[in-house]
């Protein structure tokens, strides 16, 4: 019977020595480990083997198994090897097949459109200013005029950053751009105190306010503020400045008209509205039936703001205008809710 077995395994690895495929694989395997193979047909009559060899035949039985079992894994392994470096080395390449895309990203609309803004204010001469994103309570707000408990604070619910032993002068996340007028004023005035130069710059960058975060309010959004300062600056530059940029931004018939508004750090303050290029002026729910969209803030900047810039306000005027990318966008484009600018949604973003 020991004899069998030996016969039995050698046979078995000669013959799988002759194969080179899988299909003559599967057929060795069912030839000498199936079930009416030599080898199961001595598990089968091992009944009949007598007492005192069981043991004996039962472990060869056994180890022989074992052996045609790894030599199969064994052979199963080397020829699916084979099988790859075959086809690679026939290296078939089909150059008819068409490319895969390439998925390109692109900007953020966002900053897409401050990039608009920035290139059109960038024709007209001003320079791009960054100031920072965390400021103090000082050139948020009491630098611009607006006292500890100016109500005008109300409209800028602020964020403030949780810093013990500032009194008045905490530190908040800027809710507007414009401390970067005060900033930017000293900077360049620290040039030549005696003879500060003109000015003519845009700073754009991101906002925060604490808001209840609804369709029309978030608590981060993008501004692009500009400044003027010079000698002989007016009124009519401001007016002459914006009514350019806005042809230039939403077309060259594009319409504007300047309303009387307030804001602490300009004096006198105007916001301007550009006819609606929804419905051409006609009233839509787009401009709530008036036929006008607010698109920014403005003035001449306060004597008060230049004195804290370092500017005299004897000699030197300016004017100053804050706007919205995102809010451009929602009109342009008639977006409803604020909330996709943030939202991460891919739908959304990838129909800029
Ligand atoms: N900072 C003002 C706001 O956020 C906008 C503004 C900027 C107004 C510059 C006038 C001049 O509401």
């Amino acid at each position: 019977m020991l004899d069998q077995l030996d016969n039995i395994q050698r046979n078995a690895l000669d013959s799988l020595a002759q194969v080179h495929d899988e299909p003559a694989l599967d057929n060795w395997r069912i030839t000498h480990l199936g079930r009416s193979s030599p080898l199961m047909l001595v598990f089968a009559g091992f009944g009949a083997v007598p007492k005192e060899e069981r043991a004996a035949v039962g472990q060869a039985a056994n180890r022989t198994k074992l052996a045609l079992e790894a030599a199969l894994a064994d052979t199963a392994s080397s020829l699916r090897q084979q099988a790859l470096e075959r086809s690679l080395a026939e290296g078939h390449l089909d150059v008819t097949l068409p490319g895969r895309p390439i998925r390109r990203g692109r900007l953020h609309p966002s900053t897409q459109q401050l990039r608009r803004v920035l290139s059109i204010l960038a024709e007209m001469g001003f320079q791009v200013y960054t100031s920072p994103e965390v400021e103090t309570d000082r050139m948020n707000f009491q630098l611009l005029n607006f006292p500890p408990h100016h109500p005008a604070r109300d409209m800028q619910d602020s964020l403030y950053v949780d810093v013990p032993d500032r009194g008045d002068d905490q530190i908040l996340l800027r809710t507007h751009t414009s401390p970067g007028q005060i900033r930017a004023m000293r900077e360049f005035a620290a040039a030549d105190p005696k003879n500060p130069p003109p000015i003519r710059i845009a700073l754009p960058g991101m906002c925060f306010r604490h808001e209840q975060i609804t369709a029309r309010s978030e608590v981060q959004f993008n501004q692009v503020e500009g400044l003027a300062v010079g000698e002989h600056i007016t009124f009519s530059d401001l007016k002459g400045t914006l009514t350019n940029f806005a042809r230039r931004m939403f077309g060259q018939g594009a319409r504007v008209r300047f309303r009387a508004s307030y804001f602490p750090f300009t004096e006198p303050s105007a916001e301007m509205d550009v006819e609606c290029f929804v419905c051409g002026g006609v009233g839509c729910p787009v401009c709530k039936g008036s036929g006008w969209l607010e698109i920014l803030g403005s003035g001449m900047v306060h004597p008060t703001v230049l004195e804290n810039g370092g500017y005299d306000p004897r000699r030197y005027t300016g004017f100053a205008f804050g706007m919205g990318p995102e809010r451009q966008l929602m009109l342009r484009y008639r977006i409803e809710d604020i909330r996709y600018f943030w939202g991460n949604d891919i739908r959304f973003l990838e129909q800029f």
